[in-house]
């Protein structure tokens, strides 16, 4: 009966899902290029030249900037005669502010298109100062779907670090700090006009960013390939994803200057991107936003916290693709059931957090906030998010008081 009483609760949800997955079938979405290989940033302005730009605003974090990680790239944009406005003033969870100060300057600077340089918060805060260079409209009236009416000036983008995937993606998160909110805008003309992988760039990323940003990835490719937006292409990109994070990021975690691991890091990073701007991501998003909206909790660190928890709420309702993600990354044998691998999946992932010291309680979460974060989590995920398995308000609050620290319990 309860079970009926919940199909029926659920069924606007689900209505409305149907029809966002038949727009997304058919949405043709662009694949950005790839220059792949050790150096390839070097070669990257002469991909940017053909666009015809003469200057650009590089978009970066001041930490990148002073340590000389693009100095190599700011001398070859010289060399191809290309002037380079370096604006360094991300934080980490790029704000409207921040976006304002990056358009001002390219206004100013008259620049005629966009290089982000950096993790996600550089390609993100990179993407929104383009998307507001043709898009003559507040920040607010991007939020959400489609918001964009006008194509973005040249926009290339050069990850750092590998997990966010915004190198791929049709998405740019932002933070309302007066709101203490993060949203998204999505949309076609956000995918940059190419890309490179150049592992010289992530070699330096400390371990602790190492694990979080890759278990960001993982989350990525694991809340697309179980949610009910998948398709053949989503479901290749995902698996092969998981695979690659699933037997290299603990490796890539000890022993961050092996070159190779790294760009496979950075294949992993990719395609899970791939496959979320496709599919959508799930309830680890939604609560993950939630705490960087209200705490500044950085993104990569919640999803891996919180992913496993999800992972146990959802298995009921997503055992065999759980099963298939773990068969395919080569855990457990044919023999096992469903639930067997789905569990082996679930353990695997709360083995990895372990092992690269990742907690599994959100220290900023306190129990007096849950009704309101409930309130935004539900809002951001019903119905957006394609989840296998409808969250309501009361299991929501059962999951975050299992993530406050003073009353972890073991997941
Ligand atoms: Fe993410």
């Amino acid at each position: 009966m309860q079970r009926v009483l919940k199909s029926f609760q659920n069924f606007p949800y689900r209505s409305s899902q149907f029809v966002m997955k038949q727009v997304a079938q058919v949405l043709p979405l662009p694949i950005p290029p790839v220059l792949q290989g050790a150096g390839m940033v070097r070669r990257f302005p002469e991909i940017i030249t053909i666009s015809g730009v003469t200057k650009v605003l590089v978009v970066t974090d001041k930490p990148l900037y002073s340590m000389g990680l693009l100095d190599s790239f700011l001398c070859a944009l010289e060399t191809n005669g290309i002037d380079a406005i370096v604006f360094d003033k991300v934080q980490p969870n790029p704000t409207f502010e921040n976006v304002e100060d990056g358009l001002a300057l390219y206004y100013s600077s008259n620049c005629q298109g966009v290089v982000a340089f950096g993790g996600g918060s550089s390609i993100d805060c990179g993407k929104i100062i383009a998307a507001k260079v043709t898009n003559r409209k507040s920040i607010e009236k991007m939020r959400g779907l489609f918001k964009l009416t006008h194509r973005l000036p040249p926009f290339f983008a050069i990850p750092t670090t590998s997990g966010a995937g915004s190198e791929a993606t049709i998405c740019a998160v932002i933070t309302d700090v007066k709101n203490h909110e993060k949203f998204a805008i999505n949309d076609p003309k956000l995918v940059p006009l190419a890309t490179v992988f150049d592992p010289e760039l992530t070699v330096g990323l400390p371990p602790s960013l190492t694990a979080t940003t890759g278990m960001d990835a993982l989350t990525h490719a694991v809340e697309a390939y179980i949610g009910k937006y998948d398709t053949s292409f989503v479901k290749e990109k995902a698996l092969n994803a998981t695979e690659i994070i699933i037997n290299n990021l603990e490796n890539t975690y000890h022993h961050g200057d092996d070159l190779e691991l790294r760009l496979k890091m950075a294949q992993a990073s990719f395609d899970a991107g791939l496959a979320f701007t496709r599919a959508y991501v799930g309830y680890v998003h939604a609560i993950a936003h939630a705490m960087g909206g209200f705490y500044g909790v950085p993104h990569g660190l919640a999803n891996a916290i919180i992913l496993p928890y999800i992972l146990e709420f959802s298995k009921q309702s997503a055992a065999k693709k759980l099963a298939e993600l773990a068969f395919y990354a080569g855990l457990g044998q044919a023999m096992n059931d469903d639930e067997t691998l789905a569990d082996l999946l679930i353990e695997k992932i709360k083995a990895m957090n372990t092992s690269m010291g990742i907690p599994t309680t959100i220290y900023a979460l306190k129990e007096k906030d849950i009704p309101e974060l409930t309130k935004r989590i539900l809002k951001e995920g019903n119905p957006t998010y394609p989840v296998p398995r409808i969250m309501n308000i009361q299991e929501c609050s059962e999951i975050l008081i299992k993530l406050c620290p003073k009353t972890a319990s073991t997941v």
